[in-house]
């Protein structure tokens, strides 16, 4: 099993241009020479040019949270994959979510979006996840395989090798309330169960990520579990201390 820690912070809509390089900065000085785990920064797009820059030739990646499922055009107020691609962007948020929720983003239309980030080279970080009436209900497993299936269809083996997932229970997002780490490690093993239906053996080298108020005080407990192989941060990723503190504790 070769999966390596990855750990990457959602800014969400938050930090204009100006306020990015005030958080990025000290992130990439405390942590960019790292190469024992992967780090990633996943700001708005209007500050995604001025985090490149900032980057050299650190190890911190830079990441969007979206992107157009359409190559070019009249599409207004849209951001394709090869405007992303020439910024050095080179992962993407898909179907978190908020834009599932707010926005009415489908499995369909998220399914079309991993295509267009793959076919430039982008990797995708696919967000899943359930509500807390769906858990509730005793619907995780359901839910979560057809979001997989969803946004997996006509993706071929050598294009899944490019693919992240970020386990997100809705109701662990933004609330302090983290799933423990057992409950995370079940079902980070069962997506990746449903991974080996469909992807066979190449499902052990998926990066599953845990997304859902991690934060320095739990990093290391939950990236401890077999299954889950680093997190996806909102809140703990706009500081530039809990962020680092969260990353190295991660790595313990
Ligand atoms: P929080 O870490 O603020 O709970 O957000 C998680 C998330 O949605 C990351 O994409």
């Amino acid at each position: 099993m070769s999966r390596k820690i990855l750990i990457a912070g959602n800014w969400k809509m938050n930090k204009t241009a100006t306020e990015a390089v005030e958080l990025a900065k000290p992130i990439i000085e405390a942590i960019g020479n790292q190469n024992d785990i992967d780090v990633l920064m996943c700001p708005p797009f209007t500050s995604i040019s001025a985090v490149s820059e900032l980057i050299g030739n650190s190890t911190v990646r830079v990441g969007a949270q979206n992107m157009s499922d359409k190559a070019s055009g009249a599409y207004t107020g849209e951001i394709s994959a090869a405007m992303l691609r020439d910024l050095q962007v080179s992962y993407v948020i898909l179907g978190h979510s908020e834009r599932r929720s707010y926005y009415g983003e489908t499995d369909a239309f998220i399914n079309r979006k991993v295509l267009a980030c793959l076919e430039n080279n982008l990797k995708p970080v696919l967000c899943v996840g359930e509500t807390l009436e769906e858990r509730e209900g005793d619907k995780t497993e359901a839910v979560l395989e057809k979001q997989i299936k969803g946004a997996f269809a006509g993706i071929s083996a050598d294009d899944f090798k490019k693919i992240v997932i970020a386990y997100e229970p809705v109701w662990a997002i933004g609330t302090g309330r983290t799933a423990t780490p057992d409950m995370a490690e079940a079902t980070h093993a069962f997506i990746r169960k449903v991974l080996a239906g469909l992807y066979g053996a190449l499902a052990e080298e998926t990066v599953i990520q845990y997304g859902g108020s991690m934060k320095p005080e739990n990093s290391r407990e939950l990236v401890a579990q077999p299954d889950i192989d680093g997190g996806l941060i909102g809140g703990a990723a706009l500081k530039a201390d809990s962020f680092h503190d969260l990353v190295k504790n991660a790595i313990g």
